[in-house]
């Protein structure tokens, strides 16, 4: 038991810091997510309008035609960002209307603390204890977990 447990633990608690603290995820999910869901989405998942898919971190960071979209901690060399704050010569997003002063604050503060993006990885509070968490997820989940921080 304890000659398995120990490298899921270790493993496990990398994946859940990947996935930022729990005061990260309350403000991805609360401000960001839904943010891009209404915002960006219509142009920027299957129809990778630019290239650009806006759908996980991982494909923030690829970004579309010309880059990464987002530079975590560098929100003024985030194309992302000089995109909705409307600076950048020809990327001015949304293209119909200009997201509100708190959004593009929101989008910025969120850049700037290394553009967290949770996923499942996330561990819910209830589960303090790590390896129990573990042994209860899915073989499924376990392994997405496990395999995350590769
Ligand atoms: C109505 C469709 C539409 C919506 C909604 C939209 N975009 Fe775009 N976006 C585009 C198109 C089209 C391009 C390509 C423009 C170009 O290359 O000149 C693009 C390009 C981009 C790029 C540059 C991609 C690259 O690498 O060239 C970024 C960054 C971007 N959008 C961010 C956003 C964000 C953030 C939102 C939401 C706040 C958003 N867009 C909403 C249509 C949209």
């Amino acid at each position: 038991m304890l000659r398995n447990g120990l490298p899921l633990c270790v493993m496990a608690c990398a994946a859940a810091l990947h996935a930022g603290s729990t005061h990260d995820r309350d403000f991805f999910e609360n401000s960001i997510r839904p943010l891009l869901v209404k915002n960006c989405h219509a142009c920027h998942t299957s129809s990778r309008m630019g290239g650009l898919e806006l759908d996980s971190r991982e494909h923030l960071l690829k970004g579309g035609n010309s880059g990464p979209a987002v530079l975590p901690g560098k929100p003024d060399e985030s194309l992302l960002i000089q995109a909705v704050r409307r600076t950048h010569p020809r990327l001015k997003m949304p293209p119909q209307a200009p997201l509100r002063p708190d959004e593009v604050a929101a989008l910025e503060l969120w850049v700037s603390n290394g553009a967290i993006w949770p996923e499942t990885a996330a561990i819910p509070a209830q589960f303090a204890n790590i390896r129990l968490y573990l042994r209860r997820a899915s073989p499924a989940l376990r392994s997405q977990l496990i395999q995350k921080d590769r």
